[in-house]
């Protein structure tokens, strides 16, 4: 037998019984009201599960209800310009993500005939999609027995099955999504609803949403709220006391700092700018000429060799700093008006007024410069 098929224990079966009506009851009270929960549309729910990864809720509301509006549905999306879908998601970060919603929105026309697949399979074949997001989408709009596991639900088996080993560690792993599959298929198989317990139709739905729901309110990486947590009776964490242990993950690798310096040059009421090219991070996103600083520090030199021309009278702007995987970037803008435009600039560089920056999307360290220069 397979692992991924092995049968769980009578113990964690029964278990698994006792916790589903607990977590289903409580999500029935306790459920935030999210835009992406008022529909059953799969596109919709796709494009709130993929903009929900490595992005808060809260940062992503705005981001899905702008897209909704601007583009409804799958047909709209295959047919939209790239331009136009890299503006909707500019500030979200991981570009890719709106790129890959493209090209499978796109192989879902050629593929699906244009109609959102319902089976898991041909939903993890789509460009974007992995484990998680396939099964979110297949339980959360087909009401499929499908299992879930990132952060938050990993935090939520860990401390209520009391398991201490890595998640990260491929045995440990395997063990969690087994256990996930197991939950909601006990969720789905309940068939006389209790008060408070939903419909057959949404029980895999409800129950995949209340373990994301119980990791984001309850059960949260510090100080957990245990007193209000539906599965408190049952978990191995509360009891033993090892809450702060679990998950034990294992420390991260250090992080390290780089520093770069941008260039905004005005000339005729335009700024130089640049869109960057395919194939690396942040691809075609538009952002002022810069540089990685390497030791180098003299900033007439710096600037000559990001710009072709070392422009007058530099002056700080700002210093923006943000984080990326595991850099801690610091991004140092300095800011020159010319007379005259310099005859040699770089090649992918251009003159643009600010209404035409409007228009475009910005890496988001360069989009904060520019709301710098707005008055
Ligand atoms: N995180 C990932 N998917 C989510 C969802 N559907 N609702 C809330 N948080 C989530």
């Amino acid at each position: 037998m397979s692992a991924r098929h092995k049968h769980p224990g009578f113990t964690t079966v029964r278990k698994c019984k006792a916790i589903v009506p607990l977590l289903l009851s409580w999500f029935a009270t306790n459920a935030r009201d999210l835009p992406w929960r008022r529909t059953r549309d799969p596109y919709s729910i796709w494009i709130s599960e993929i903009m929900l990864q490595q992005t808060q809720v809260k940062t992503v509301i705005p981001y899905w209800q702008r897209w909704m509006r601007e583009l409804p549905t799958l047909q709209s999306l295959a047919r939209a310009r790239p331009e136009k879908i890299l503006k909707l998601w500019e500030g979200l970060g991981y570009y890719t993500r709106a790129l890959n919603l493209h090209k499978a929105a796109r192989q879902i026309m050629a593929m699906h005939a244009g109609k959102f697949p319902e089976k898991f399979d041909d939903i993890l074949a789509l460009p974007g999609v992995g484990r998680y997001t396939a099964g979110a989408i297949c339980s959360i709009a087909f009401n499929q027995p499908t299992p879930i596991l990132d952060g938050n639900v990993i935090r939520v088996l860990t401390r209520v099955f009391g398991i201490g080993e890595n998640p990260r560690d491929k045995l440990t792993n395997t063990k969690l999504w087994q256990l996930a599959e197991t939950l909601v298929q006990t969720a789905a198989d309940i068939s006389r609803p209790a008060s408070r317990i939903p419909h057959p139709a949404s029980l895999a739905s409800h129950f995949n949403q209340s373990l994301m729901e119980l990791g984001a309110l309850v059960c949260t990486p510090r100080s957990p709220r245990c007193c209000d947590c539906p599965a408190r009776k049952h978990c191995i964490a509360w009891r033993e006391n090892r809450i702060a242990q679990l998950p034990n993950l294992a420390r991260r690798a250090a992080t390290t700092g780089r520093r770069f310096i941008a260039f905004v040059v005005k000339c005729n009421e335009n700024f130089l700018v640049r869109q960057r090219p395919s194939g690396v991070v942040n691809a075609q996103l538009w952002e002022f000429p810069n540089l990685e600083l390497n030791g180098e520090s003299d900033l007439k030199v710096v600037a000559k060799s990001a710009l072709g021309f070392a422009p007058k009278n530099l002056r700080p702007l700002c210093v923006i700093k943000h984080s990326i995987t595991r850099y801690r970037i610091t991004l140092e803008a300095y800011q020159s008006q010319l007379k005259l435009a310099p005859t040699k600039t770089r090649q992918p560089d251009q003159w643009l007024a600010p209404t035409e920056l409007k228009q475009l999307a910005f890496a988001s360290a360069h989009k904060k410069i520019l709301a710098q220069l707005s008055p």
